[in-house]
């Protein structure tokens, strides 16, 4: 990673991937103005509803709708809000499907409470069952709400901020919380674990917000938050605790606030992208996180057993999905013939026409789509609802047309993704499709519930795998791409290898505009190899469940390719009679178990992609010819 990228990835903490969150307060100055600016540049993560609470003499005012922002802004009037403290939200809906009544800010039962919030309450059935049985009148299907109910039961006859630190104690999950209280018209109290949260100071205006560029129109200080630490800013001061283990709190020095203060000399452009020059490099090193969000959302949810007892009982499942969509279904087909034994079909969605007829109504169709909205999936969708076939759907976007027409819906956690290249979606979609499968391995009798466990239990190191992968592999994919100077390659690989490498070689077509082609490596022979000559590019994705692609790698050296072997280090491959223009690239080790090994591999193929686009002036974030989602046959 380039020392700036590494400066800026340092301080940012790219932790809770969805909704953006704002408080402003002043001295005498309507903030709204400065809410709904921050919300624009706040956007990128999260888009599909919106709202903002203005605390005016003694009540609350709230506006809020579904729809992007300058939609709601209009049908709300939002700008005829006045106010000296207000907090705004945009939202990227994880709970409940994003209409008027679960747009953000939510309220307590008295209306005098309000909380904008971004992150997800695991414990968020528990919690709501016991408000709901001690009386609270819960209006909305969000994990939120129940954070203004806990601090209104906690605050009869106590400070607000004990009343804040006691909700706080009962909240298991990740949030960055802003909260107004009506009758403490100049301040704004915040929490913050795992999501990112950062506070603003400026002339007689302080502001906290999700990401720093929401904070540039108020000034460059800004200070750091860390987990488990929460408090209150007032237009000019501002108080910060810190949980302690067991209870209680304590409050940090003015030390220990100067110490993570910083001036930060970013434009809110540079910034929105964390300091990296494109999206794609954000969204490249945002993987770890968003891979861990999925995790973390899906392990524990019913919807997964749900889901791996429909397909263990279809007569024939069919997977469906299109470009990197694709690929992680192939990934998924590959784990469930190992885990599950059972033998899917995963077709293009393009493709799925011609063959429909032999879908039927004992058939499930699983749909994958990050955006939830691409054409050729849809159209997929509605040929096999209409033989009666079980559609599961599997998208980034809650309330997206996949999420509406699937019978069962599951979701990956990844946050928007705005480079058109997919990176991070890919990987949560690996991850939410390997816990299906070995879900559904319990359900055929194939796996039994421990070795599951103990399987999903080793995918939790997944996201440190991955950032140990992404460290090893920029230097080596700058450097790669420094020297390459070919018009064509090939990816090859054998088993899992060939999913990914299917992944790989798409990436490098994508943005770097070179003809890269992914083979499986045992077919090579069966004609591409006539391709090869001295110093054709050949790429080798090398996974555990078939060392023997080695032997393919030989037979294109010994034809002179220049060939990279890349492979988990743990990996022992025959490739002794390697010549010198065989490079092998180790990675870091899987412990032979497959399942880790896309988020092992993947990354070298994605930033080997993004630095030759760089090299070759392409700009990554907006290829030529390409739509981020595809919405036409
Ligand atoms: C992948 O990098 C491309 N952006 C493209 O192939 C994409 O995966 C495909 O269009 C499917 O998109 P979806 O996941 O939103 O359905």
């Amino acid at each position: 990673m380039r020392n700036a990228e590494k400066a800026v990835s340092v301080t940012q903490r790219w932790k809770g991937l969805l909704c953006g969150i704002i408080g402003v307060t002043a001295v005498d100055l309507n903030v709204v103005p400065l809410v709904i600016r921050g919300l624009q540049r706040l956007e990128y993560r999260g888009y599909d509803s919106v709202g903002i609470a203005v605390t005016s003499s003694g009540t609350l005012l709230i506006r809020k709708g579904a729809g992007e922002l300058e939609a709601v802004r209009r049908r709300l009037s939002l700008d005829e809000l006045q106010g000296l403290t207000a907090i705004g939200h945009t939202r990227w809906a994880t709970h409940g499907p994003p209409n008027d009544i679960n747009a953000h800010p939510h309220t307590d039962c008295s209306g005098t409470v309000a909380v904008v919030h971004n992150g997800v309450i695991r414990n968020y059935s528990s919690l709501r069952q016991e408000l709901v049985a001690r009386g609270h009148r819960l209006k909305s299907e969000t994990d939120t709400e129940l954070v203004a109910h806990l601090i209104e039961e906690a605050s009869a006859g106590k400070p607000f901020i004990e009343a804040l630190a006691s909700a706080l104690g009962k909240i298991e999950g990740t949030y960055a919380l802003g909260i107004v209280n009506a009758g403490e018209p100049d301040r704004i109290y915040f929490a913050k674990m795992r999501s990112p949260l950062l506070i603003g100071i400026g002339k007689g205006v302080r502001a906290l917000a999700s990401d720093i560029p929401a904070l540039l129109d108020i000034g460059k200080t800004i200070v750091f938050l860390d987990d488990g630490e929460f408090g209150y800013i007032t237009p000019n001061d501002m108080a910060i605790y810190r949980l302690l283990p067991g209870g209680g709190y304590v409050k940090l020095t003015p030390q220990e606030v100067a110490a993570r203060t910083k001036v930060v000399e970013l434009s809110p452009e540079a910034a929105s992208k964390g300091g990296y020059p494109h999206f794609m490099i954000k969204e490249i090193y945002e993987q770890p996180e968003a891979v861990r969000e999925t995790y973390d959302g899906n392990v524990e949810d019913p919807a997964l057993d749900r889901a791996a007892s429909l397909l263990a009982s279809a007569e024939k499942v069919i997977v469906v999905a299109a470009g990197t969509s694709y690929h992680a279904g192939l990934v998924f087909s590959l784990i469930a013939a190992r885990r599950a034994r059972l033998l899917l079909y995963p077709l293009i969605a393009s493709e799925v026409s011609y063959v429909s007829d032999a879908i039927g109504k004992d058939d499930v169709l699983l749909a994958v789509s990050q955006s939830g909205e691409t054409y050729d999936t849809l159209e997929a969708m509605r040929l096999a609802k209409e033989r009666g076939a079980t559609v599961i759907g599997v998208t980034n976007v809650v309330g997206s047309a996949l999420d509406r027409a699937s019978d069962l819906k599951l979701y990956t956690r990844a946050g928007p993704e705005i480079g058109v290249a997919a990176t991070k979606t890919f990987l949560s979609q690996v991850m939410l499709l390997e816990l299906l499968a070995l879900r559904t391995g319990v359900e055929t009798g194939a796996l039994d519930r421990p070795e599951a466990l103990s399987i999903a239990n080793a995918l939790k190191s997944a996201p440190s795998l991955l950032s140990a992968a992404l460290e090893a592999s920029d230097p080596v994919a700058t450097a790669m791409a420094r020297a390459f100077n070919s018009k064509s390659l090939y990816v090859l690989g054998r088993g899992l290898g060939h999913a990914i490498a299917k992944e790989g070689a798409l990436k490098i077509k994508e943005i770097a505009y070179v003809h890269a082609e992914a083979y499986p490596a045992g077919e090579s022979k069966h004609g591409p190899i006539a391709l090869v000559e001295r110093d054709f590019p050949v790429m080798v994705v090398a996974t555990s469940d078939s060392p023997e692609v080695a032997g393919n790698a030989i037979e294109m050296a010994a034809r002179g390719a220049k060939v990279f072997v890349t492979r988990p280090a743990d990996l022992r491959l025959e490739l002794s009679s390697q010549k010198g223009n065989m490079s092998v690239i180790d990675l870091p080790p899987s412990g032979g178990l497959l399942e880790l090994e896309p988020f092992i591999l993947s990354p070298i193929y994605q930033l080997f992609a993004y630095r030759l686009s760089v090299l070759l002036g392409h700009n990554p974030d907006k290829p030529r010819n390409l739509a981020k989602t595809v919405t036409v046959e």
